[in-house]
């Protein structure tokens, strides 16, 4: 059930001055129950706070992620992205835990203005990990964990297929961003080939230029994206 599932670690996503603009945001802001975004079962499972979608800081902080993104390639390569939930954030004290749960296959925007579809989940981490003790992200797929506390900026990328949970804070805090994408690749081992082919097509044209071969092959690979989009 949970097999094949490829975890994405993308860097620097916000750089210093991003990140300390967003967390005086974030500081300045109230904060409510995580509970208000989740579903039945996962609400029983969820222990946090959340920024809730009234507060005045959330579109100036989803800016500075959103335009992040805009600009990350590797994010566009490994996601595909069709759809993207508005950014949410939230913070772990001491205490406070995300036990396991699989995210709402089907999201309603905030708005209320549509439904999407929840291919890629994405957490992306505001806090330095050694500013806090545990709020580790554990994500199961059949070979076990995989234990994810990534430095402050980065982000990782996870099939929302998966049975993941946040481990207690037991010292400091742990703020997050996180989101959800609609790929335009459906299926995650379609989506994993085409972003392993598209890496190394980048790889080889950074050392080769683009030869005639390599025109061929970012022609195969547009054209298997062509095959497998939903769009
Ligand atoms: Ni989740």
């Amino acid at each position: 059930m949970y097999a094949n599932i490829m975890l994405v670690q993308v860097e620097n996503v916000l750089n210093t001055d991003e990140l300390t603009r967003l967390r005086a945001l974030l500081d300045a802001a109230q904060w409510a129950d995580g509970r208000i975004t989740a579903g039945t079962q996962s609400a029983k499972a969820k222990q946090n706070r959340q920024l809730p979608e009234s507060a005045p800081q959330v579109p100036a902080a989803r800016a500075i992620v959103g335009t992040a993104l805009s600009r990350h390639g590797l994010f566009f390569s490994a996601a595909l992205p069709r759809t993207i939930y508005p950014q949410l954030f939230n913070r772990y004290g001491v205490g406070e835990n995300f036990g396991a749960h699989i995210d709402n296959a089907v999201r309603l925007a905030p708005d209320g203005s549509r439904y999407m579809r929840t291919d890629i989940s994405a957490t992306l981490f505001l806090c330095e990990p050694d500013s806090y003790d545990g709020g580790e992200l554990i994500v199961q797929d059949t070979y076990g964990e995989h234990r994810v506390k990534l430095p402050a900026g980065d982000m990782i990328l996870y099939p929302s297929t998966s049975l993941h949970r946040v481990t207690p804070v037991t010292r400091g805090e742990r703020q997050a961003c996180f989101f959800w994408i609609q790929s335009m690749v459906r299926d995650d081992a379609k989506r994993e080939l085409l972003f392993n082919m598209d890496s190394a097509i980048a790889t080889l044209r950074q050392q080769q230029g683009d030869t005639e071969p390599l025109v061929a092959l970012t022609g195969t690979y547009h054209n298997l994206l062509r095959m497998w989009s939903d769009v």
